[in-house]
This record gives structure tokens, C-alpha cells and sequence, in this order.
């Protein structure tokens, strides 16, 4: 698995065996910024992007991209000083066309030890479900297991920072505390395998753990717009060391990470003047581009704390969520963003309730409902080896 993650990355930077970013620094975030929402438009020119404004290089080592391989292999990467613990290969990994969401309560009576130990040996499944020796980018699964805070006290002690995600409600609508235990997230370009792999460690939990599961499987829509249309993603860090930094906590390589599944209203979506929703998220619908002079409520106006154009950010998330759902059901964005501290994802959630000090809601409330949320650890790949 190892050799085949530097071939996909090698182009940017290497992913070592132990699962560490050693950056050949040959992106830059404003430059990669800048490019994401033009190539989105210009999708006709075959440029693929994941759901979270992501570029993803199908080329493998049979590829074109064969020389600069070769090259990079054999010219020693400088490892940067600060290189937090291996995480898990979920957390700041490129996007790919499908992605797992599975929400797990287990039963009160359930031994949160014999769970985890489930749980530690997700590579174990995931290596069951695409043989590590045959995979290559197409079918691999990049995965990671998150715990809610009540079941990780019990398994392992203390998070560095508390993580503890309250209900919340504004002038535009709630977002619901709802809790959960264990949480997967993981990533393929084939939803077969996700299925597969959710299946599986289903049945390896131990028997009537489990209280109830959702599982939630997603799709890039229009290559890479969330089902309002929108591009999603186009502020995300593209870098993979801006992704860790943001993502990954230093000292100990987990990650907090934030889960909500938003319900869109397509009766608002489809007959809302597109002006008007374009004031609501503070960018236009085509190409992303930012509206220079944006109201407060807007969208951006709220997660970057002000609505100056280019508003320096406070606090940053790395974003994966992605489009889910049904045409005959339901639809909507299950959005899950990882952060180095989960104070990043309450200033933003505050923001949007009219908790943020300044009174204002976020717009982007007014085409979607949230319908469930909560907060996970994704611990360190060596944190999680212990609860084996
Ligand atoms: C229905 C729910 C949501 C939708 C449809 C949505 C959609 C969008 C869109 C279209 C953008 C602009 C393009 C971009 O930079 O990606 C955006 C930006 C952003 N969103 Fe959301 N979003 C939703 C919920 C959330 C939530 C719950 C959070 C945080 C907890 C969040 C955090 C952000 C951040 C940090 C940005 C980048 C702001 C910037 O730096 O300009 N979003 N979102």
C-alpha cells in the first residue's frame, strides 16, 4: 500500500509508510486556491476534482507521471521538523468519488474495550475488503474511526482538549446534539468497496453491541458543486501540509472532527432567485467567485468572522463533506470537517445560531436543515494500535 500512496503523491509530496506528509513543497496554498474554482468551471477540460475541491490524479505508476516517480523515489525527501504522529489515513488525504459515513450508538450494556478493539483493527477489514497487495488508486479505501468523547473516556482516558458538541438553535433553525460512539469515515472511488467494508465491520462488532447505525454513502455531484449548486470546497487547503496542519493535532497526531447531515430544501433551491442565494453563501454559483461586498449573514461572512473580501480566517477546518441522498427521499450535504482543535468548528457553529457575539445567523440555513451532528476523536494511528 505504502509504494502505491508515494506514487499518487508523489507529484506534491511524499506519504511515508508510517503515513507522514514530508512536503517537496511544490504547492502553495494561494496558488492552488486560486486555480481550484477556474478548473472546476473549465471541467470540460477533463480536469477531475473531488467533492471538496480536491484534484485527483488518476495516473499510477503506469502512468505518465512515471519520470518525476523515479525522481522523487530516488531524491531523499527533507523531513519537516515538527511532523505530528502518523494519523489515520482518513484525515487529510485527498477526496475521492465516494465516501462512507458510518454513525454508530452502541448499547448501553456493550463493552465499550471489546468494541474498540473492533474498531482498531479497521485497516484489518479494510484490507480484507481490497487486497493491500493488489489495490491501486481506483479501488484503494483511505479510512479512519472516530469515538464520541463519552466512549473514548472509557477506552482510553483523556483527549488533550474536550470535545463536547451542545445543541444549538437560532432565528434559522437548530442543529440537534445527537450524539454516537464510534464513527467511520472512509473514501473510495468504488462504492461497492464501501459497502463491503460497512457490511464488515457490522458484523465484526461484538454480538448485540450495537443500539443502532447510520450509513451514509455520498457522490461528487457536477464535479465537486454541493446539490445547491455551489462549489464546495474551493477555500479547503489543497496542500497536503496545509491539510495536516490544520487537521492533525501536534503533539499527539489525532484529530477532532465535526459530522452534521443537512437535509437541503430543493423547494427553495430550485425557486430562489439565484441573486439572492448568491448573497446567502457570499460567492456566485458558476465560478466560486468571492462577492466583494457580502452581508454579514452571508455564509463566508460567517465562517471567516467578518464580511471584508479575502476576510483573514481566525480559525480553519479541513472540509470533506459531500453530496448524499435520494431524488425520491431525501438529499442534502453530510458535512464532516477535521481540525486540530474543536474550538475551530464551535466559533463557526456559533457564528452560524446567532451565537457568534454579533447576533447574526448564517444564511446558508435558510436552504437546509441540520438534522443531526456531533463530535468524534479520530485518534493517531499508535493511539488507536493500543486499544487493539
Ligand atoms: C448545508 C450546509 C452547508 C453548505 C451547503 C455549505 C456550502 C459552502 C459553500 C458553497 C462554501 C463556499 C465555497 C468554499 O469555500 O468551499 C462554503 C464555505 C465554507 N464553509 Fe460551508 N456549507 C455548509 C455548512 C458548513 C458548516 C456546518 C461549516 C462549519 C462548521 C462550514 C464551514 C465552511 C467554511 C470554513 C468555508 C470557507 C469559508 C472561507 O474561508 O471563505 N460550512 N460552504
Amino acid at each position: 500500500m505504502a509504494s502505491i500512496r508515494i506514487f499518487r503523491a508523489a507529484s506534491r509530496s511524499f506519504l511515508l509508510s508510517n503515513g507522514q506528509a514530508v512536503s517537496r513543497q511544490l504547492s502553495t496554498k494561494s496558488s492552488s486556491i486560486k486555480s481550484r474554482g477556474a478548473l472546476l468551471v473549465g471541467s470540460a477540460l477533463g480536469v477531475s476534482i473531488a467533492g471538496y475541491g480536491l484534484y485527483k490524479s488518476k495516473t499510477n505508476s503506469a502512468g505518465k507521471d512515471l519520470s518525476k516517480t523515479v525522481q522523487a523515489i530516488f531524491t531523499p525527501p527533507t523531513l519537516s521538523a515538527a511532523a505530528p504522529p502518523a494519523s489515520q489515513p482518513s484525515v487529510w488525504s485527498p477526496g475521492k468519488d465516494h465516501a462512507l459515513y458510518l454513525w454508530i450508538h452502541v448499547k448501553p450494556t456493550a463493552s465499550p474495550r471489546e468494541v474498540a478493539k473492533v474498531a482498531a483493527k479497521l485497516q484489518k477489514l479494510v484490507d480484507a475488503v481490497v487486497d493491500p497487495a493488489l489495490k491501486d488508486e481506483d479501488d484503494e479505501v483511505l479510512a479512519g474511526v472516530g469515538f464520541g468523547p463519552n466512549f473514548y473516556a472509557q477506552v482510553s482516558g483523556k483527549t488533550r482538549k474536550s470535545y463536547v458538541y451542545p445543541y444549538r438553535k437560532g432565528s434559522l433553525g437548530e442543529m440537534p446534539s445527537s450524539g454516537g460512539d464510534v464513527f467511520i469515515h472512509a473514501k473510495s472511488n468504488q462504492i461497492s468497496k464501501l459497502f463491503e467494508l460497512c457490511q464488515l465491520f457490522i458484523k465484526s462488532l461484538p454480538k448485540d453491541s450495537v443500539e443502532s447505525f447510520e450509513d451514509i454513502y455520498s457522490f461528487v455531484y457536477q464535479n465537486g458543486r454541493d446539490l445547491s449548486g455551489f462549489i464546495d470546497g474551493t477555500e479547503n487547503r489543497a496542500d497536503d501540509e496545509g491539510r495536516q496542519q490544520v487537521a492533525v493535532e501536534k503533539e499527539t497526531g489525532g484529530s477532532y472532527v465535526i459530522t452534521q447531515k443537512w437535509i437541503h430544501d430543493f423547494n427553495v433551491i430550485n425557486n430562489e432567485k439565484p441573486k439572492t442565494m448568491e448573497a446567502w453563501v457570499g460567492r456566485e454559483r458558476g465560478d466560486s467567485t468571492e462577492i466583494s461586498k457580502k452581508s454579514i449573514t452571508s455564509h463566508v461572512a460567517r465562517m471567516t468572522g467578518g464580511n471584508g473580501f479575502e476576510q483573514p480566517k481566525p480559525v480553519e477546518i479541513v472540509r470533506q463533506s459531500m453530496p448524499f441522498g435520494t431524488v425520491g427521499k431525501e438529499a442534502g450535504l453530510f458535512f464532516i470537517g477535521y481540525a486540530a482543535d474543536p474550538y475551530n468548528f464551535e466559533f463557526m457553529l456559533d457564528r452560524m445560531v446567532g451565537a457568534g457575539g454579533d447576533g447574526h445567523s448564517d444564511d446558508i440555513m435558510r436552504l437546509s436543515k441540520n438534522v443531526k451532528g456531533t463530535y468524534w476523536y479520530f485518534p493517531s494511528q499508535s493511539e488507536l494500535a493500543k486499544l487493539a
